[in-house]
């Protein structure tokens, strides 16, 4: 039974989680390089349950029984090399037999994590990345954990991760070992792209309806968002508490235009954009939704050009209630979407790493306590009697060598199909994508840009084309200036055509 663990770093994250550990029943341990942070922290939790300072890291680890658990809650970087080599060297020095467990509960770069597993394991320390989610509120009553790390690092600290953790739909705690070293955040790291995408989505939306049916259609829109049976959620429940929002005192209308337009990011979103061109899976809506944010630094253009064209007003001659009823088709299809884009990549990064992450454990661990959070994750809980059926074109033929890797196109396939017939059924439904194809010429009506609504359109429509008819055009211009060569449907090898084009031309 673990009795004591230790939090290093007491900024918002690691302050709510020392607290939920705490309440937990467990004597927390904490320590902050600015000692008056620690200071203040006691004097307003202290009450809570055992806390105990530390004055250094030799201290934490002096005052934590022989199995040690130390969570990492630092910004993601050189912070989390510089304290964990500290604590390896002291435990080595000081402590030598003793179970060392240091988990990086923050949003650190997967490729870091992966170098830290190995530079530790040949430490005998047990290094664990962990994704957390669920921001303040969740690390406090409940985040979901994504962990990443060896069996091992599992047994020594899945009884207090449980604990803490929050509840799936079935009560179970939102935390499992979802595969060795980096495993868990990659997981959260793409977790936040998903999110990035379906804030984007919602964000597109409701500015839509604001433009259409006005400031008070906004809170009965969101209330009836919440409640449709394919949509709900967290962030749906955020966007609510949002579009009611108003400015403390005068209680001026939506506090939404007196934020700036410009959206920062910490780094995950760009990770997940970089991580799946360098793997080759197509994120599309994830893409678009961090361009998105990209773009909203760009104001000197925006500014000059937002004379010039200002959009022509709205067109759109649909009802509030047909607009909501695209509305829902459209939103339910393209949040599924999301999903499946981001499971994919997930998969396929697993290949690659050989981290054998299981998706739907992925899809439980969301179930509760993370900002993704909502009920269509229950969609995933039920595995496909058949995995695959006629629409596969048949089963993965078998490959003549059995160690070479599998191609993209057999990843897909296999995450694809492992998907509920219920959650495949809606993320291509001919009625939703076409209620997201009305929804798309509302915006373009009104001059409204929708990124995320729109390059989702764009993928859905694209699976549905079983050829890509672009491909052929492209592959034919760079067989044309760079005799690339192309293979050909009807005859097997590769083909050059015969060109003798000139400048004049
Ligand atoms: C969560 C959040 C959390 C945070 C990220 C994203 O799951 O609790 O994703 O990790 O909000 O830092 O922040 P950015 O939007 O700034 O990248």
């Amino acid at each position: 039974m673990v009795s004591h663990v230790a939090v290093i770093g007491l900024g918002v994250m690691g302050g709510a989680l020392a607290r939920n550990l705490a309440r937990k029943g467990y004597h927390v341990v904490i320590y902050n390089r600015t000692h008056s942070k620690a200071e203040n922290f006691l004097r307003h939790y202290g009450h809570e349950g055992k806390f105990t300072r530390a004055s250094t890291l030799n201290d934490v680890l002096c005052k934590l029984p022989t199995t040690k658990i130390v969570f990492l809650m630092l910004s993601a970087g050189k912070a989390i090399d510089i304290v964990s080599d500290e604590l390896v060297a002291e435990a080595h020095k000081r402590l030598e037999g003793d179970q060392l467990s240091i988990i990086d509960g923050g949003n650190s770069f997967y490729k870091d994590t992966m170098e830290r597993c190995k530079r530790y394991d040949e430490k005998g320390v047990e290094f664990i990345g962990l994704g957390v989610s669920g921001g303040k509120e969740g690390a406090l009553l409940g985040p979901s954990l994504m962990f990443g790390g060896s069996e091992r690092g599992w047994e020594w600290t899945h009884e207090v991760l449980e604990k803490i953790a929050a509840k799936d739909f079935h009560g179970k705690p939102c935390v499992t070992r979802l595969g060795p070293n980096a495993a868990g955040h990659f997981v959260k790291m793409v977790h936040n792209g998903i999110e990035y995408a379906i804030m984007g989505m919602i964000a597109e939306i409701f500015n839509l309806l604001r433009a259409t049916i006005g400031d008070r259609g906004l809170g009965i829109s969101s209330d009836s968002l919440l409640e449709h049976p394919d949509l709900g959620g967290f962030l749906l429940e955020l966007m609510r508490h949002v579009v009611r929002k108003r400015e403390l005192g005068s209680g001026h209308p939506l506090v939404l235009d007196k934020i700036k337009d410009i959206a920062g990011h910490k780094g995950t979103g760009l990770w997940t954009c970089q991580s799946a061109l360098e793997l080759g899976c197509p994120i599309p809506s994830i893409q678009a939704a961090f361009e998105e944010r990209a773009m909203s630094a760009q104001y000197a253009v925006r500014s000059v050009y937002s004379d010039a064209m200002k959009p022509s007003g709205l067109k759109t001659t649909v009802s509030a209630e047909g607009l909501m009823n695209r509305v829902y088709g459209a939103l339910s299809l393209a949040i599924r979407q999301a999903f499946s884009q981001g499971l994919i990549l997930i998969r396929v990064a697993s290949k690659k790493y050989e981290w054998d992450i299981d998706v739907q454990q992925c899809t439980r661990v969301w179930e509760g306590g993370c900002i993704i959070r909502m009920p269509l994750l229950r969609e995933f809980e039920t595995r496909p009697k058949e995995t695959l059926d006629k629409k596969t074109k048949g089963l993965i033929p078998a490959k003549e060598d059995p160690d070479e890797p599998p191609t993209a196109d057999e990843i897909t396939r296999e995450v694809w199909w492992a998907f509920s017939p219920e959650f495949r059924k809606i993320a291509f439904d001919k009625k939703r994508h076409h209620q997201l194809q009305e929804l798309i010429h509302t915006f373009v009506d009104a001059g409204i840009p929708c990124h995320v609504l729109s390059s989702t359109l764009n993928y859905v429509t694209q699976m549905c084309h079983e050829r890509m008819e672009t491909i052929p055009y492209i592959q034919a211009m760079r067989d044309g200036f760079g005799g690339h060569g192309f293979e050909r449907i009807d005859l097997d090898g590769r083909y050059n055509l015969e060109w003798t084009i000139h400048a004049e031309e």
